[in-house]
């Protein structure tokens, strides 16, 4: 979906530049050191324009939350939220999530939060997906055991938490709302390249990404 441009972003973004890291790996391996107060890190991937990001924040003060958005018409709004209700534990870094491993350290972040991924339906855009394959690999290297992966699509029983922007507007058109949480175990490590796939067809079998677990299912049933 395009987002809308923002009047006059760049010195809206100007004001918000201390929420931002402008060099994404510069807090590689020490976040919770180079801003320190905080007990755990959590990152948000695709925060959009930040409803999530805001009310989760202020839930959990003592979590860093590090939300990453590409799309600075998206997280600008986001950044205004934080900035409106006077939250100190959210930074956003400007950019990709493909970029993750340069942001984390192997086991850095404690729970990542993906919500309403872009579905990119067309099989050749597969790999942008935030369920794709390479991704989920990424995840679980910046994860620690027990670490979480906490993933909200189109609410079987009604609205469960903290809601999202694209949520709010689903879940008011009454459309199912189904939620995952994949945590890491000792079996996502040991098989590192096998677990992937049954990470993903388990577990992040949504509603848009169910044409990609077939084939994975049937790729992996010929294996068999
Ligand atoms: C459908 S919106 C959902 C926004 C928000 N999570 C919500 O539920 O309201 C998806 C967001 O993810 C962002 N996004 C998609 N792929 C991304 C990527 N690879 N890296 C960073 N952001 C990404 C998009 O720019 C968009 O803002």
């Amino acid at each position: 979906m395009r987002m809308r441009k923002r009047h006059n972003l760049a010195p809206r973004m100007e004001k918000c530049a201390d929420l931002m890291i402008p060099d994404c790996t510069a807090h590689r391996g020490r976040w919770l050191e180079g801003i320190p107060g905080f007990e755990r890190l959590y990152v948000e991937l695709g925060c959009g324009k930040g409803r999530f990001t805001a009310d989760t924040a202020a839930e959990m003060p003592g979590t860093l939350l590090l939300a990453v958005e590409k799309v600075p018409d998206a997280m600008i709004i986001a950044m205004e939220r934080i900035r409106e209700r006077g939250l100190a534990n959210v930074r956003f870094i400007d950019g990709d999530a493909a970029a993750l491993p340069q942001m984390l350290a192997p086991g850095e972040a404690a729970r990542i939060y993906i919500n309403f991924c872009d579905p990119w339906p067309k099989s050749r855009d597969a790999k942008l997906r935030l369920t794709a394959p390479a991704f989920l690999r990424m995840y679980a290297d910046a994860l620690p055991l027990g670490g979480e992966i906490h993933f909200k699509n189109l609410h079987k029983d009604g609205a469960v938490g903290v809601m999202t922007d694209y949520e709010a507007k689903f879940y008011a058109e009454g459309l199912k709302i189904n939620r995952v949480v994949a945590r890491k175990t000792a079996a996502t490590l040991g098989t590192a390249a096998g677990a992937v796939p049954r990470l993903r067809n388990a577990s992040l079998n949504d509603a848009r990404g169910v044409e990609e677990s077939r084939e994975a299912n049937k790729t992996e049933e010929n294996a068999k």
